[in-house]
């Protein structure tokens, strides 16, 4: 199954060059046969990320931002996705911070929220390149069953 995918990061300091984070992501969604629709860098700012996942949502099945999901007062990721999201989806958070505690415990410090923007899974992961992609295979594989059920599929 063909799915266009969104990758937010949302950094103040980080430009898109240095994001190897969203790098080794759009990697592994390319590896699955996927398509990279959308990679931007966005500043960590409440309006200025909600407006990206409503842009990305536009045009993807799965928009997954990177980054902002922490403890730190800067971090206002989970809030801007929840600004522009109607549901949510919290068995994949759930699933995400499972499977990372049995590699760290600061996995418990994640803030990470998944919802549906209409027809669109958003998705946060958190900033650093081994957080990001840990938090992505723990999930990936239900991404294709998760579209076609929201499309009306069954299981
Ligand atoms: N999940 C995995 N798999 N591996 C990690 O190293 N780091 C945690 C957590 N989840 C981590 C992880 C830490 S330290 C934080 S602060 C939160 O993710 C949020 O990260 P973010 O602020 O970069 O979004």
């Amino acid at each position: 199954m063909k799915l266009n995918v969104a990758i937010i990061t949302c950094s103040t300091t980080r430009k898109f060059a240095e994001d190897t984070a969203g790098a080794a992501l759009a990697e592994r969604i390319r590896a699955q046969g996927w398509t990279v629709r959308l990679h931007v860098v966005v500043p960590d700012k409440r309006d200025r990320i909600a407006q990206a996942i409503v842009d990305a949502s536009a045009v993807c099945d799965i928009v997954l931002t990177c980054g902002g999901s922490g403890l730190s007062l800067e971090d206002v990721t989970p809030e801007a996705t929840a600004d522009v999201c109607e549901r949510n989806v919290p068995g994949i958070a759930e699933a995400m911070r499972a499977l990372s505690m049995e590699k760290t415990r600061r996995a418990m410090l994640s803030r990470a929220v998944c919802m549906q923007r209409g027809a669109t899974l958003v998705v946060n992961l958190p900033g650093s390149l081994k957080a990001a992609t840990e938090c992505f295979d723990a999930v990936a594989d239900q991404f294709e069953h998760a579209v076609q059920m929201t499309a009306g599929g069954g299981h």
